[in-house]
């Protein structure tokens, strides 16, 4: 149903490996990469070669998959070991994003709940499951952009940060979920990508995805954030998240909490919009929710080119924490939720459990009929 053109990720044609799109090439080079060992998806997910919070633990569900598939004859004692420390090693690559966290402990369980299966049923299932991780994200993403679309006023101006796009989910995104059907539906919005420095998400990632789709898109540098509000202010700004705690401060991009209060100040409602997978209902507030620092050379040295004394030090958070008081609404497959947020996101979740329980009920009965 995406009128998105990016498709970020696939298996191999055999299913051992993964393919995907190198986005630290973008938008210079459209340049596929093949991942096939441990420390091929490691670093993938680690530079940023895929990034964004579904799709990195898609990513690293995937690659777990992959990775038992090359493993088929190996003793299940064995395979069971290997997941579990590929499961720990990829949970190292990225600490904000939760959805990698959540994805791998899902992998994780696939060995602990089956306890007496051999090596073939195993791989079987930890590739069903991988599968599910991503196809559920794309079913979350549509919903998220149906509960979203009204949220765009016709001919609108829309602001956004970062990616949150094709490119960083299984489907076609989280905040850009709604400007696709909105602009699928007619509506001739404007939208403006904020280009999130230092590694220019916006600029290089949300442009080129939206400029392939067809929409009308403009990219403003982060410094011009707080004359754009007073000047030319957007009718609303939809942004993603990288972990949700469970009172609603939202973790995403460095450069988000500034344009909260830009928002606030300036009267202009300012969206979350996430899959479920992305509330970590054990992190309170934002002060339990960690933060990933990047290396001074982002900042120094990013795209080749020395734009601050080599000697200085540099201070690089990836991620700031927006405080929900700042947040109009966080929207989720279930739907918009306004504040005080911790009921809602915890029915939230609890709806989401309960959806997958029953799919995986469904899919044993299935099996068992067989
Ligand atoms: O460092 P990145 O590019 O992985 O950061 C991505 C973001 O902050 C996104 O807004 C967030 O992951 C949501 S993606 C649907």
């Amino acid at each position: 149903m995406t009128n998105s053109s990016a498709t970020p990720i696939r298996w191999t044609e055999d299913g051992t490996g993964l393919v995907i799109l190198d986005q630290t090439r973008l938008p210079e080079e459209v340049i596929e990469v093949e991942l096939r060992s441990v420390q091929d998806i490691f670093d993938a997910i680690f530079t940023l070669k895929v990034r964004g919070a579904p799709l990195i633990g898609i990513t690293a569900a995937m690659g777990v998959a992959a990775l038992a598939r090359q493993d088929e004859m190996a003793e299940p004692k064995i395979l069971r070991y290997d997941v579990g420390r590929w499961c720990d090693y990829f949970a190292t690559a990225r600490p904000t994003a939760v959805n990698l966290s959540w994805a791998l402990a899902r992998m994780r369980d696939i060995t602990r709940e089956n306890e007496d299966d051999d090596t073939e049923t195993l791989v079987a299932e930890l590739a069903a499951e991988a599968q599910a991780i991503w196809d559920e994200d794309v079913r979350m993403c549509a919903a998220i952009g149906e509960h979203a679309v009204g949220l765009i006023p016709e001919g609108g101006r829309v602001l956004t940060h970062c990616n949150a796009g094709a490119l960083a989910t299984g489907g076609i995104g989280t905040a850009l979920a709604p400007i696709y059907l909105a602009h699928e539906r007619g509506n001739t919005m404007e939208v403006f990508a904020g280009e999130t420095r230092p590694l220019l998400q916006g600029s290089r990632l949300t442009a080129w995805e939206l400029k392939q789709a067809g929409l009308d898109v403009r990219v403003i540098t982060d410094s011009m954030a707080g004359a754009f509000f007073q000047r030319t202010p957007p009718d609303v700004v939809l942004v993603g998240a990288d972990r949700i705690a469970a009172n609603g401060d939202v973790a995403n991009k460095i450069g988000t909490y500034g344009l909260a209060i830009f928002a606030k100040h300036h009267g202009v409602p300012f969206y979350v919009l996430a899959p479920t997978s992305t509330i970590d209902l054990d992190a309170g507030s934002a002060d339990d929710i960690p933060i990933e620092h990047r290396g001074e050379d982002e900042v120094r040295n990013g795209f080749g080119k020395l734009t601050s004394p080599a000697d200085v030090p540099i201070w690089s958070p990836a991620f700031d924490v927006t405080p929900a008081d700042l947040i109009t609404g966080i929207v989720t497959e279930n739907g918009v939720l306004n504040a005080p947020y911790a009921a809602g996101l915890e029915a939230a979740v609890g709806a989401a459990d309960e959806a997958v329980a029953v799919a995986m009920d469904a899919e044993a009965e299935v099996t068992e009929e067989e």
